[in-house]
């Protein structure tokens, strides 16, 4: 735990607790599981863990609905076993970043219940966007939002004595009530939960929906470009991608987050040890992104853009460049990131070649499905390219084994509520949280000590049980792991970007310090670049670099 602002080279691996490890046997990964595991997450070399959620929650939407942001579900574990788990991180030189989820509360949080209970124009209700609804008996909703996971933002709630009442917004599940920003109490009360994580020895929050939050006065009826809801723009270009996102959503980027951020601030920056702030917003371009972790604000927000970029090389050099630019200008680090618990995993997205929104999913009936080998290959050279640039790298769990997405669940495994509220028409995000295989010969893959796991794990998946790959030489994890030592080695993360000319337009060729990274994003072999090779994210028949490879050389 030394070096103040790690935050702008962390590696940060994220942790989603529901299918890390299960210690109790239960089908549900924990926090005890977590803690066991840690001493594997040392040996990949990363600097800190951010952990889904794993508060109180009747887990609608898989714990972001949160019933009590002050302790830890029953299913995960208790206030204890965090203690145990964040006390061993940092034994170990980890950080421990939590999942902070302030634009809406579970409706079986005690001031929703306590809201639905009181009158209409009460100061519980005023907590959360209550509205009377339109037509001649309010029985239209208050406007047109969608939910992101599909079907209408408004839920009509019932009064005590049985007759219709009021409407609340909701711009996720029902179950999950956005609070009203504006209100001086919602503020205090999240200030309270920001001191108590800290109180406790939390390097950090991930902010959730950190670009919704607020919404504009008056909420004016908005038609998005895309039927049925969205988390708003990100994008640079890509397959399926949205070049622009018109920024008039009136629940997404309004001014008045900043303050709330502001406000934020000043509690972390009375806390010693470099606590931080990463901010999910899905706002387009990186310019306005980085309004989001100026000198006041936050230290992190996560690179979208990045993450919906094609495996093209004019399409990443032109991302590198204007992430660089952009969160530059602010003076924060650029991060990077490729998968989340969200996204299809990049190891089938990025052999996926039609459209698929950020949290639609994949599933037995998408057409043209992706090659999983193509995948992997792809998937292995975006990483090593990543992991070159100077800034903070997010990775999610899985990936250093090279985990693809999960496509063939059984329709009665899925749990997203995007799944259930578009009717099946978008398969959600079930496939990318699978839990992880430790040990190909155990049962669950050694994910815990049963066969149980809560969503069921492909066959495949025992030679890609991180135990079939310790060690072994061209795995995913020795990739990931020699990637990390080396990015520490040469300081990559405090690193620049110089661009390499003379490569044909596929070829990303750049210099960062003493390394030279050239990543192969066609399909032709070139010759390979003269130097002392330090990684390759495949093989290099006859000293050529093929497609979809990536080498690290020194310069
Ligand atoms: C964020 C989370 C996602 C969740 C949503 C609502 O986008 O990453 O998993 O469903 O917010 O909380």
């Amino acid at each position: 735990m030394t070096g103040s602002e790690w935050w702008r080279t962390a590696v940060i691996y994220q942790i989603y607790p529901r299918s890390f490890a299960d210690a109790n046997g239960d089908g549900m990964g924990d926090l005890t599981g977590i803690t066991n595991r840690l001493p594997a997450l040392r040996a990949l070399g990363i600097d800190a863990i951010w952990l889904s959620p794993f508060y109180t929650s009747p887990q609608n939407d898989a714990g972001y609905d949160v019933a009590d942001y002050c302790d830890v579900d029953p299913l995960f574990g208790t206030l204890a076993d965090f203690d145990t788990l964040q006390h061993t991180a940092h034994e170990l030189g980890i950080r421990v970043i939590v999942d902070l989820v302030p634009n809406h509360s579970s409706s079986e949080h005690p001031w929703f219940e306590a809201a639905l209970a009181a009158a209409e124009g009460s100061e519980e209700r005023a907590h959360y966007i209550f509205r009377d609804g339109q037509g001649e008996n309010g029985d239209l909703p208050p406007n047109n939002w969608d939910s992101v996971f599909g079907g209408n933002a408004w839920t009509r709630v019932t009064n005590p004595d049985g007759t219709p009442g009021q409407w609340y917004l909701h711009l996720f599940d029902t179950t999950q009530p956005d609070f009203d920003w504006d209100n001086e109490w919602v503020k205090a009360q999240f200030r309270d939960v920001l001191r108590f994580w800290l109180d406790r020895g939390a390097d950090g929050f991930r902010v959730d929906v950190a670009h919704g939050m607020i919404k504009a006065a008056g909420l004016p009826d908005y038609t998005p470009p895309v039927a049925g809801g969205s988390m708003g723009g990100a994008s640079t270009e890509g397959p399926g991608i949205i070049t622009e996102w018109p920024e008039t959503a009136p629940y997404w980027a309004q001014d008045g987050v900043h303050d709330i951020y502001r406000d934020w601030r000043l509690i972390l920056d009375e806390y010693p040890g470099d606590r931080i702030l990463a901010a999910e917003a899905w706002v387009d371009p990186l310019s306005h992104v980085a309004e989001w972790v100026r000198p006041d604000e936050m230290h992190q927000a996560f690179n979208f853009a990045y993450l919906e970029t094609a495996w093209a090389g004019p399409a990443l050099r032109r991302v590198i460049d204007d992430s660089l630019a952009a969160f530059g200008a602010v003076g924060a680090p650029s991060t990077w990131v490729l998968s989340n618990h969200d996204v299809v995993r990049h190891a089938s997205r990025l052999a996926l070649n039609h459209e698929n929104l950020q949290g639609h999913g994949i599933g037995p009936t998408t057409p043209d499905l992706p090659d999983n080998v193509i995948g992997l290959h792809r998937a292995r050279a975006a990483s090593a390219l990543m992991l070159a640039l100077p800034g903070s790298s997010y990775l999610y769990q899985g990936e250093e084994l090279g985990l693809p997405e999960v496509i063939h669940l059984p329709d009665s495994a899925r749990e997203d509520p995007t799944w259930f509220r578009t009717n099946g028409e978008r398969y959600g995000r079930d496939g990318c949280r699978v839990p992880l295989p430790w040990e190909a010969a155990a049962p669950s893959y050694g994910f815990g000590p049963s066969a149980e796991s809560w969503l069921p794990q492909p066959d495949e998946w025992a030679g890609l049980a991180r135990d079939a790959q310790v060690g072994v030489a061209g795995s995913t994890l020795e990739l990931y792991t020699l990637a990390l030592g080396l990015r520490r080695e040469h300081a990559l993360g405090l690193g620049s970007v110089e661009w390499l000319d003379g490569h044909a337009d596929e070829i990303v060729a750049l210099r960062n310090g003493a390394v030279t990274v050239v990543a192969n994003t066609g399909a032709t072999s070139v010759p390979l670049p003269a130097g002392e090779l330090l990684l390759a994210s495949g093989p290099l028949p006859g000293n050529t670099l093929p497609g979809d490879t990536t080498v690290w050389l020194r310069a």
